[in-house]
């Protein structure tokens, strides 16, 4: 893992580390330890009503949830900006609606333009650009997610994590800026787009995402991520992987503990199915998740699609059949692809897959493990559409009337054009 890259600072209680120059807003540094108590009502309210809200709200109040979490031992401070609600609305043109880069149960996300030192707004293309979110005023996922986005993501420093730049909180007022990440979700890449994600391209982005979790997963007070999927993976202008939205992480058990004890929350379709049963939460739930969104890197298709037809819509009982076997594999592999894959990556990311979607938590692998067979994936050269030419002109081979083989294979692209051609392939 790249622990060197990353660090940890000491998660506290409330929202902590706010720097603003200006002395009229010193009161405002820290955000009052009120504003972070949640009420019963509003609670119940927020269970019973988010989408991501996964077992019976008659259930919900039976597990402990303790949104509190222990400090962690490491002391690494992170500063990050508070903004005033004017410099935001500034910063995102009155929050124009051509601005808005996308919309998820938090609210809407804004493109936007800040200064590079400090928090007033630029004009559209200067300075800093930015993501801003804002919290709907009913917000569902509402202020105890934006607290654990400010409390985390404020304190945890990776390369695969995306950067919280700073906040704002005014009134009912909540919004959260972040780094803009140029080439947005990897949801929208794989499920959105015409044009195929090249697979050179899934490897780079489910590695960099997997050294994101690994990351959480292995500080010195383990971080459970909880929300794992493909919305949430976020790509800059090269196609690396960071991770965003926190609002639903947890620290991960303590000491000679196995699990924590937690409502269930997250995203259908991507729950780990002990959890989603039994509440307990470990690392291994959000291995679990990654092995379903590696599915649905590998394959082109949602975790859940009510689209396809029944038998089809769930994609991980829909793949098992496929995993297992290697001579099924081509069924299963994004037909957008056009073959231009490794064959070799293939074979290690569906075997990949289907340990980290075990049914026994105890056989996946741990997330240091995965970044260890993703990481000789991207130097494969093995393309499938090479065996293609290897094998096809022995099968296309026709005689002509003079007696000479002549071949009738025709491949739609040219292998020239293949993002892993890099003039070294041979085929196997
Ligand atoms: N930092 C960012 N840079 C660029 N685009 C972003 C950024 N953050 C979010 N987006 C865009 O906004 C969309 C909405 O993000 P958001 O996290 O609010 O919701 P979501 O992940 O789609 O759903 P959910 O609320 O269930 O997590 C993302 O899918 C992405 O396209
Ligand atoms: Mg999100």
């Amino acid at each position: 893992m790249d622990k060197k890259c990353g660090c940890w600072s000491v998660l506290k209680r409330g929202v902590r580390g706010a720097c603003k120059s200006s002395a009229s807003k010193d009161s405002a540094n820290t955000i009052p330890r009120t504003s972070l108590v949640y009420d019963a009502a509003t609670e119940t309210r927020y269970l019973n009503a988010s989408n991501r809200e996964l077992c019976p709200p008659n259930e919900a109040h039976l597990s402990s949830d303790n949104p509190e979490r222990p400090p962690l031992e490491s002391e690494v401070p992170r500063q990050l900006l508070q903004f005033t609600f004017q410099e935001l609305k500034a910063a995102t043109g009155n929050f124009r609606p051509d601005s808005i880069l996308g919309e998820g149960g938090f609210g809407y996300v804004f493109k936007g333009w800040i200064e590079e030192n400090g928090t007033a707004p630029a004009k559209p293309g200067s300075g800093v650009t930015v993501a801003v979110k804002s919290l709907k005023p009913d917000g569902l996922q509402g202020h105890r997610e934006w607290v654990a986005e400010v409390d985390f993501l404020g304190q945890l420093h990776h390369p695969n994590l995306v950067k919280l730049i700073g906040y704002c909180i005014e009134d009912d007022q909540r919004l959260l800026v972040y780094e803009f990440m140029t080439r947005g979700s990897l949801e929208n890449h794989l499920f959105k787009r015409t044009i195929p994600l090249p697979w050179s391209n899934r490897i780079k982005i489910a590695l960099g995402a997997a050294k994101g979790l690994a990351f959480l997963h292995n500080g010195p007070e383990p971080v459970i991520y909880r929300d794992f999927k493909t919305s949430n993976i976020l790509l800059d202008s090269e196609y690396n992987a960071k991770l965003s939205d926190f609002g639903l992480a947890k620290a991960g058990p303590q000491g000679d503990k196995t699990h924590v004890s937690t409502r269930v929350v997250g995203t259908y379709g991507y729950a780990a199915p002990e959890y989603v049963m039994t509440g307990h939460l470990t690392s291994k739930s959000d291995v679990y998740s990654f092995g379903v969104v590696l599915l649905e890197i590998l394959t082109g298709r949602r975790s859940m699609d009510k689209k396809r037809p029944s038998g089809q819509q769930n994609l991980v009982a829909w793949a098992r059949q496929f995993l297992a076997d290697k001579r099924k594999l081509d069924l299963l592999v994004d037909h957008r692809l056009e073959r231009q894959y490794s064959i070799k990556g293939v074979q290690k990311v569906s075997q990949l897959a289907y340990n980290c979607l075990s049914k026994d938590p105890k056989s996946r692998p741990t997330m240091d493990e995965v970044v260890r067979v993703l990481t000789p994936l991207q130097d494969l050269n093995d393309l499938a559409i090479l065996s293609c030419h290897s094998r096809l002109p022995q099968q296309g081979r026709r005689k002509k009337k003079d007696g000479t083989p002549q071949l009738t294979y025709n491949p739609s692209k040219s292998i020239r054009d293949s993002p892993l051609n890099t003039g070294r392939q041979h085929c196997r």
